[in-house]
């Protein structure tokens, strides 16, 4: 019996990339492959006002933020932006800027995730991109083969297949795609933390000029921002934490402890007006590439989120794995798709390495010895107190050049 009688489908389309994912790395993608003139359509199972009201990173490496406006997807970032030429870490009751300007001739931008989101997907409308947001029953098919399909259930009950020559899987943190990839050639790595961030938006003026990282004996807190009037903070809290335990006197009284010092300072206070537990984990599957499969963001890796590496490598990914796919689908043919994770990869493994080593530096284990305790204001003390030290955060936190 002919398949479409088995299971209809209301649309075929052909088309050369198929995206399962429409958060920032697939839309991204989508993008850069438009720009080149090779269709991509993408699919997801949240619907955009979902992705767009999921508060994520703030932090865009200077080379991401211009990767960005120069591709034309907003020059917004300069305006509603705000570029940071340092951060400080705080910790012994005191602050130490690193100031990344006149350490590696750097800055980062603040401009949120959402921000970056509702860009992307204003753009994919813009330049006439497909985009299916809250899908159902995403299915991946003849991965292994040279005509991979994607199935799906549009939000208005249609049934559709995207006929494709490669599928991207940019499908986030508990991506489906990677499954794909046969046990026994796949391998992950990976460890777990003892701890996770309660994340708060709170109306409020902003406490500090830059970013706050406070390490304290009570645990780490992280004082971001928002809007002049909007900020985001956040404080290590165990991994079971419930949001209902914890009232707007708690929260505060817990930040203020954890940013408390010799000198004075103090977090301006206001309502709170959402608050989340994020766990994380250190993670990458390899390989990122499965016949026409290929993995992207988060998909293939995800970093706890000190130091807001996540985004800003889901962006690189993307970078390179457009060059590799416009050269897989012009005269190379999947030949090129052997260049993909070797060049992602240098950098992903660097970027585990500074969000776990961030991590540790400035989390506080529970049961901590304080042996421990004084370790870690020795290895702080050594960061912020020599120029190596101060350099290297500075380097790793702003990113580096992309792989050729
Ligand atoms: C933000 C989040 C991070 O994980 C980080 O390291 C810096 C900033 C933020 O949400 O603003």
């Amino acid at each position: 019996m002919p398949e479409s009688v088995v299971d209809p489908v209301d649309t075929v389309t052909e088309v050369p990339v198929a995206v399962v994912g429409a958060g920032p790395a697939g839309l991204m993608l989508a993008h850069l492959l438009g720009r080149a003139g090779v269709d991509a359509v993408a699919v997801d199972l949240r619907t955009r006002e979902e992705i767009a009201t999921t508060h994520r990173a703030g932090i865009l490496e200077d080379g991401a933020a211009r990767d960005l406006v120069e591709t034309g997807v907003s020059d917004r970032i300069l305006r509603a932006g705000h570029e940071h030429g340092g951060t400080e870490l705080r910790f012994g009751g005191r602050s130490h800027r690193i100031d990344f300007r006149e350490l590696v001739g750097a800055s980062v931008w603040l401009y949120p995730q959402t921000e970056v989101f509702t860009d992307l997907a204003d753009a994919r409308a813009r330049d006439g991109g497909t985009v299916h947001f809250g899908v159902r029953g995403t299915e991946v098919l003849d991965a292994d083969t040279d005509r991979p399909r994607v199935r799906f259930t549009a939000a208005d009950g249609t049934r559709h297949e995207l006929r494709a020559r490669y599928v991207v899987g940019a499908d986030g943190s508990r991506s489906t795609c990677r499954g794909l990839v046969p046990e026994r050639l796949r391998t992950r790595y990976g460890t777990e933390y003892p701890f996770a961030w309660f994340g708060v938006l709170a109306q409020a003026p902003v406490s500090a000029p830059e970013l706050v990282y406070a390490h304290s004996e009570h645990g780490f807190a992280l004082i971001s921002q928002r809007t002049e009037t909007v900020q985001r903070m956040y404080f290590q809290c165990d991994p079971d934490e419930r949001t209902e335990d914890w009232p707007d006197e708690r929260i505060w009284a817990t930040l203020q402890a954890r940013v408390a010092g010799e000198d004075g300072f103090r977090l301006v206070e206001g309502p709170i007006l959402e608050r989340s537990v994020l766990r994380f984990r250190s993670f990458v599957q390899e390989p990122m590439r499965w016949g026409s499969l290929l993995l992207a963001g988060d998909a293939a890796h995800t970093v706890p989120p000190t130091g807001a590496r996540g985004l800003n490598l889901a962006l690189h990914d993307v970078k390179v794995l457009a060059g590799v796919l416009l050269r897989a689908l012009g005269a190379e043919g999947d030949a090129a798709l052997a260049d993909y994770q070797p060049l992602a990869l240098r950098r992903i493994w660097r970027a585990q390495h500074f969000s776990s080593w961030m991590t540790r530096l400035l989390h506080t284990a529970p049961g901590a010895t304080a042996f421990e305790l004084r370790r870690q204001l020795g290895e702080l003390d050594g960061v912020v107190g020599t120029r190596a030290g101060r350099a290297y955060l500075a380097e790793q936190y702003t990113g580096w050049p992309t792989a050729a």
